[in-house]
């Protein structure tokens, strides 16, 4: 096992009732006057963000709220909600919805914290040495926002997607009520689960193949429980434990757990596909990273068919000894787990036509930071492989 340091310092609120706990919990790391930060509507429809800022309220701290995040957030509202904080004093950031919402919020927090333009960090120009707090209550179980160190924003001038990693932004507290994920859309719970699976399989899928026997008993044990319950909140949205064994299972998948002992790294490949994606198309994460999972695991599979065979039988269930055929046999019954939820498995179903060689080109230079940069660590991929995974992925 190699060393690793472990930092995971979000104290979890887990169960429901939690957004009576808000206030208590803000008040406790510090915050007096919050930013409280949403998105589109839904958590004020379902009545969350009344029961948050009275919980508020009953703590005696002040607090604006400042909401319109859209999926895959947006600079310029990160950019409005620096100069609203600024002017309104604002020590501790609460988000209240999902992985755009904590993302958006993580950034207005970093650039509270800097004199420069917050785009810096995003564009790898500048570090950052401080964030303002935050925390967080969580409406979708995907993204993993609430417990990582990461947040990703897109630039609407330029329709780049680029994410920005430091512990600072690590959520303070982070309430979760697999409850207040009754009301998510069928195309959103899918998504959700997928992501959180990608998560495990970003990790999963490191150069060196079984480095720690824990981390991999983890991921396979979390990946089946996610098979199971993917498709039980499909089928019963309002299964409280299927709801809650998503929701906890999205948190383990993405704080760093799942990559102790295995040099705290992953592949990450699909990820950088997907954002270019969804800068690009605007599409929902998790549906991106579905659209090019398939044809990236046939790409890559036999840079170590032996860790997809595992992957096939610890986790699909697949008998066959020969493990290239294992791994073959392994990448197609995931790809029809996702369409089984509604998934779409390719760059077609998910725009719903077919991109031109034109379009792949394009994808691929951004993806590749205009030719200067390599992907992924399983198999290290320049552009002209993103290309031809675009390409594979129509
Ligand atoms: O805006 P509202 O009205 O709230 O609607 C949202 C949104 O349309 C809706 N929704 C959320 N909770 C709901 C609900 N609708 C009904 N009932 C509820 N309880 O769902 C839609 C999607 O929300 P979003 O926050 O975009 O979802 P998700 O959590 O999947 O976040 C995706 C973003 O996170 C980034 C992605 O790239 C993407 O931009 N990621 C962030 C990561 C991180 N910070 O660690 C890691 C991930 O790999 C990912 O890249
Ligand atoms: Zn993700």
């Amino acid at each position: 096992m190699k060393d690793f340091v472990f930092y995971s310092p979000t104290q979890v609120v887990f169960g429901r009732e939690g957004a009576e706990q808000v206030g208590a919990l803000t008040a406790a790391f510090g915050g007096r006057k919050v930013l409280v930060h949403f998105g589109g509507g839904s958590a004020k429809r379902s009545g969350l963000l009344d029961r948050v800022c009275r919980s508020l309220e009953e703590s005696g701290v002040a607090y604006m709220t400042f909401g319109g995040v859209k999926p895959n957030p947006r600079l310029s509202l990160v950019r409005e909600g620096i100069r609203l904080g600024r002017q309104e004093g604002v020590d501790f950031l609460l988000a209240v919805g999902g992985g755009s919402v904590i993302d958006s919020a993580k950034a207005i927090a970093y650039g509270l914290a800097m004199e420069g333009d917050v785009w810096d960090l995003y564009s790898k120009k500048a570090q950052a040495r401080a964030c303002l707090p935050l925390g967080a209550v969580l409406t979708i179980a995907a993204a993993g926002s609430e417990t990582s160190n990461s947040s990703v924003i897109t630039n609407d001038d330029t329709g780049e997607k680029r994410g920005y990693t430091s512990d600072l932004c690590r959520c303070r507290f982070a309430v979760m009520d697999p409850s207040l994920t009754f009301t998510l859309p069928p195309y959103q719970t899918a998504s959700g689960c997928t992501d959180i699976m990608m998560h495990m399989l970003e990790r999963y899928f490191h150069p060196g193949g079984t480095a720690s026997m824990a981390a991999d008993s983890m991921t396979e044990a979390l990946l089946r429980t996610m098979l199971v319950c993917s498709r039980r909140v499909m089928e019963q949205p309002e299964d409280y434990d299927a709801r809650a064994e998503v929701m906890w299972t999205g948190s383990l998948a993405h704080n760093d757990l799942l990559q102790c002992g295995n040099g705290m790294r992953g592949d990450w490949a699909c990820h950088q596909l997907e954002h270019e994606l969804g800068g690009m198309y605007d599409v929902a994460h998790g549906a991106g990273l579905a659209a090019v999972w398939p044809a990236w695991a046939r790409y890559v599979v036999d840079t170590d068919p032996g860790r997809f065979a595992s992957f096939a039988r610890q986790v699909m269930g697949v008998a066959e000894t020969e493990d290239k055929t294992a791994a073959l046999a392994g990448i197609a019954a995931f790809e029809a787990h996702l369409r089984s939820l509604g998934m779409p498995v390719n760059l077609t179903e998910l725009l719903g036509r077919r991109i031109s060689e034109e379009e792949v080109q394009k994808l691929a230079h951004g993806c590749s930071f205009q030719g200067k940069r390599t992907i992924g660590t399983l198999r290290p991929l320049d552009e002209a492989d993103m290309a031809e995974i675009y390409r594979r992925a129509r």
